[in-house]
């Protein structure tokens, strides 16, 4: 089978040199092209020392000249929109691990999605240690009552508390069809993390830290937590490969990779 073809949006970032590398490795996936707002060569060697892929800051030259089949993007929020207008105008598949999209932006992605035939993953967390956190918190959450969650990350991040623990809570609510019993003193302390559906997230930033949360859950006589670390951005890539090699397969927007991963919604 030909290996599929995939240019990286935000390709001199963090997570795009580590997803260049990654895709070096695999043999079912070809990189073709880069894109980076900040590019100033027009090509980008690649890490393997394999040779060297054409890079720009225009999405479009990319997309024009490299042809790929899908692009992954880890930009900014506020590239996403323009990139998917443009992906799915030229009949191009996406995966997106930029967080911090809004709720409104991801109505018209599906909607783009649906009206161009074409297949967009998004995942705020392409971590399948994270994903499977998420699935058994909200298992769990339906059998015991009281739930806070310790979300811990590196001190450059700009957001607190994270998307990934405030979806945690919100899923594990919706999951248990109520929320959850909140404890009669110190709801209104500073002390007591943000609230959010009964559930107290607490926010750790520390250098030393990568991206980790812990969901514990408590009732008469017991806790149980569930916790999640990373110690590399190489735990996000087994997702993204994932991804590409699904989104290929399907048409309109998937949110998440439950239904990848065959996770039926707890
Ligand atoms: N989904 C996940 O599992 C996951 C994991 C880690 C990070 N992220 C997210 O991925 C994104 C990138 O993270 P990072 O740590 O690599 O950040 P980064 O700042 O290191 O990299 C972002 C790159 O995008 C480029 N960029 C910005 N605007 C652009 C545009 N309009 N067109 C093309 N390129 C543009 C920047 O020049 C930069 O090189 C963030 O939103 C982050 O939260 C998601």
């Amino acid at each position: 089978m030909k290996p599929i073809r995939v240019a990286v949006h935000g390709a001199l970032g963090k997570m795009g040199q580590t997803l260049i590398e990654a895709l070096c490795r695999e043999p079912e996936m070809q990189i073709v092209g880069a894109t980076d707002i900040k590019a100033t060569q027009d090509h980008l060697p690649l890490p393997d020392g394999s040779g060297t892929v054409p890079l720009s800051p225009e999405l479009e030259r990319i997309l024009t000249t490299c042809q790929p089949q899908v692009v992954v993007d880890f930009s900014t929020a506020k590239a996403v929109m323009p990139l998917v207008r443009l992906a799915t105008e030229r009949g191009v598949n996406l995966v997106i691990g930029t967080t911090g999209i809004a709720a409104d932006d991801i109505e018209a992605i599906d909607g783009l999605a649906k009206a161009k035939g074409m297949g967009i993953v998004i995942a705020p967390n392409f971590a399948l240690g994270a994903v499977l956190m998420m699935h058994l918190a909200r298992i769990a959450g339906k059998y015991l009552d009281h739930a806070e969650i310790i979300e811990l990350h590196h001190e450059r991040k700009l957001d607190a508390p994270s998307g990934t623990a405030l979806s945690t809570a919100k899923a594990m609510a919706q999951a248990r069809g109520k929320p959850f019993a909140t404890p009669q003193q110190g709801g209104k302390s500073d002390s007591r993390g943000k609230q959010v559906e009964g559930i107290s997230i607490h926010s750790v930033r520390l250098p030393g830290l990568l991206a980790h949360q812990e969901v514990m859950l408590g009732g008469a006589g017991q806790t149980l937590s569930i916790r999640h670390d990373t110690s590399g951005r190489e735990c996000y890539m087994p997702g993204v490969m994932l991804a590409i090699r699904e989104v290929v397969k399907r048409k309109g927007l998937t949110y998440g990779l439950d239904s990848l991963l065959g996770l039926e919604k707890a």
